[in-house]
């Protein structure tokens, strides 16, 4: 049987575990120019709750009583295309389930050489190139100047301080606890951080970390947070605008400042962006990553929740602050993580 997790209940402001459930069906099997993917580890993801709505958006609403799917990193057990044999391990949007049939066309193939394969879904994944093309393409960092990075120690936030650090930034990260702050700076190598849930006057303890003001805002979370370094923005600023999580559970969204004016007087950028916008260069980009990685420059942290039924705790968890780094899941665990290691070579059927 073929353990999946379902959308049952769409959440009004914070979702809990009534809105999912788990259900079995039969063991699904691949046609021609399909494989069979044997999950491996899931990847809980800030933008799913926008899809939880039934609204339109730039992805389509999950639909209820349908397996819920995201980011998956799994083996090939049963192959019928010529791209791919039993055993490679393999990255693309799967079902939130133990296995999934996919188009072969649909996942890609991890290389093993760069980093163990759960990354595939972080920092050499989806939020690493959220970091990595974000960052550098519309923060355009200069050496010296001033970073300021909101959800500093989740998935993204790790990955964008450390690259500021490698183009000579100054860095500061903003996140909720202690722990995280302490890691930042021990651990990544951030020039200060600020837990926001212990400031009483964020504008000021940013500005008194920042004298010299703000060149570059990555913004992972949107609301007050974002109003209070907003304020602290150099003539020139750019904004590359990630992500809004304070704001996806708010029933309404709540009116902040006005903030075009300090856009105008300070000819700041402000930048929306898709990861998706950059896939023509998704390769470059995970290549990057992993030099840095093998050069020591770039360090990523993994909080695992194991079984797949712990899938939708995780997923909350984002939203309270419980990981560090990128939020997975382990799916069947066998012992055999050192196998993944080795990749089968691709037999063509030419
Ligand atoms: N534009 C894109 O293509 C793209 C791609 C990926 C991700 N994103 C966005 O980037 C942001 C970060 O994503 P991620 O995958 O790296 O997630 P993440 O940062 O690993 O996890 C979410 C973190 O957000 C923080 N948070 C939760 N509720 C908050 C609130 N009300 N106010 C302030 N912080 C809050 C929590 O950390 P604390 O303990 O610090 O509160 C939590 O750990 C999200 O907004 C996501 O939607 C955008």
């Amino acid at each position: 049987m073929n353990r999946q997790i379902t959308l049952v209940k769409r959440p009004t402001g914070m979702p809990d575990e009534s809105c999912f459930k788990m259900i079995s069906s039969a063991m699904p099997h691949p046609a021609n120019g399909q494989v069979l993917v044997k999950t491996r580890f899931i990847s809980v993801d800030p933008y799913m709750r926008g899809r939880m709505n039934d609204r339109k958006s730039y992805v389509p609403p999950f639909q209820l009583n349908e397996v819920l799917n995201g980011g998956v990193v799994g083996e090939i057990v049963e192959s019928k295309s010529s791209s791919f044999v039993k055993g490679n391990i393999v990255v693309g949007n799967l079902g939130w389930q133990d296995y999934s049939v996919a188009e072969a066309k649909d996942v890609r193939r991890i290389n093993l050489e760069f980093g163990p394969v759960s990354t595939a879904l972080g920092v050499l994944g989806m939020t690493g190139l959220t970091a990595y093309f974000g960052f550098l393409e519309i923060g355009e960092p200069k050496k010296g100047e001033t970073v300021v990075v909101s959800g500093a120690a989740g998935a993204v936030g790790t990955i964008v301080g450390q690259i500021a650090k490698i183009y000579g930034c100054r860095v500061v990260g903003i996140a909720g606890s202690d722990i995280k702050v302490k890691y930042l700076k021990d651990e990544l190598g951030f020039d200060d951080a600020i837990n926001y849930h212990a400031s009483t006057d964020l504008t000021k303890a940013l500005s008194d970390t920042c004298p010299n003001g703000v060149d570059i805002y990555y913004d992972n979370v949107g609301g007050t947070i974002s109003d209070a370094v907003i304020t602290l923005i150099n003539n020139g600023a750019r904004i590359p605008l990630c992500g809004q999580i304070s704001l996806y559970n708010e029933k309404k969204i709540p009116v902040g400042p006005r903030i075009q004016p300090l856009l105008l007087s300070h000819s700041a950028l402000m930048q929306g962006f898709l990861v998706r916008n950059y896939a023509d260069r998704f390769d470059q980009g995970i290549y990057q990553l992993a030099e840095w990685l093998r050069e020591k420059k770039l360090k990523y942290s993994e909080s695992i929740m194991e079984g797949l039924e712990n899938a939708p705790k995780a997923f909350i968890g984002l939203f309270v602050g419980e990981n560090l780094g990128k939020q997975l899941v382990s799916v069947a665990h066998d012992g055999n993580e050192k196998k993944l290691k080795k990749d089968p070579a691709t037999k063509s059927k030419k």
